[in-house]
């Protein structure tokens, strides 16, 4: 996978960005709305999960990088994931969730939007996908902010452990 937009190069993760990345997630501000800092082991984890979702289907969260600097900035793209009852819809659905997570230097720049509209018609005209769902903590207003932008609908607010958080489905 690989995208380019005016500012971005939007291309599939792999092992290298795993300690770029471990340093994204150790920032809690970054992970302020998504359960707090993970280990660098954790990091590694979730990079090689996303390498192997990528090698198997396409399906994948993918490495964000300004033109400019050549830097990895973040992730932006999409995970398969089966629903477990205490979010609302039926214990077993399967969705597609579409995400994004930059590190602070980047914030209020207008890249989140930037590739959150590259990927997201990545998904749809590449890899065909259909039922994308994005969810944010009720107090996340940037990523709520994507979310509107992209058209997304609302569809519900339900509870974790991570606090308050608002469903939305891509529109018809
Ligand atoms: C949320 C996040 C992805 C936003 O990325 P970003 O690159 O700053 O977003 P953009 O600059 O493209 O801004 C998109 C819109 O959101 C608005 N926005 C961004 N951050 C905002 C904030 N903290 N408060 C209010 N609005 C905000 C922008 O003004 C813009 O709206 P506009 O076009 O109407 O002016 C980024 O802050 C981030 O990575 N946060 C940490 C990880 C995270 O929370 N990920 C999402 C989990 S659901």
């Amino acid at each position: 996978m690989n995208l380019e937009t005016d500012r971005l190069i939007i291309r599939s993760l792999s092992v290298e960005d795993s300690n770029a990345y471990a340093k994204l997630v150790r920032d809690a501000d970054v992970m302020r709305y998504l359960g707090g800092p993970l280990s660098t082991e954790a990091a590694h984890r979730y990079v090689m999960d996303c390498v192997q979702r990528d090698q198997t289907n396409g399906i994948s969260r993918y490495a964000v990088v300004e033109k400019t600097s050549g830097t990895f900035i973040g992730f932006c793209g999409f995970k398969q994931l089966r629903e477990d009852a205490g979010q609302q819809v039926s214990a077993g659905t399967s969705w597609i969730d579409f995400g994004w997570r930059y590190q602070q230097q980047v914030w209020r720049q207008g890249y989140g939007i930037e590739a959150a509209e590259a990927v997201y018609a990545y998904g749809k005209n590449s890899l065909c996908l259909t039922g994308v769902e994005a969810r944010a903590h009720r107090d996340n207003l940037g990523s709520l902010r994507i979310i509107e932008k992209l058209g997304f609908v609302w569809v519900n607010d339900y509870s974790t452990h991570a606090g308050p958080f608002r469903r939305y489905r891509e529109p018809n």
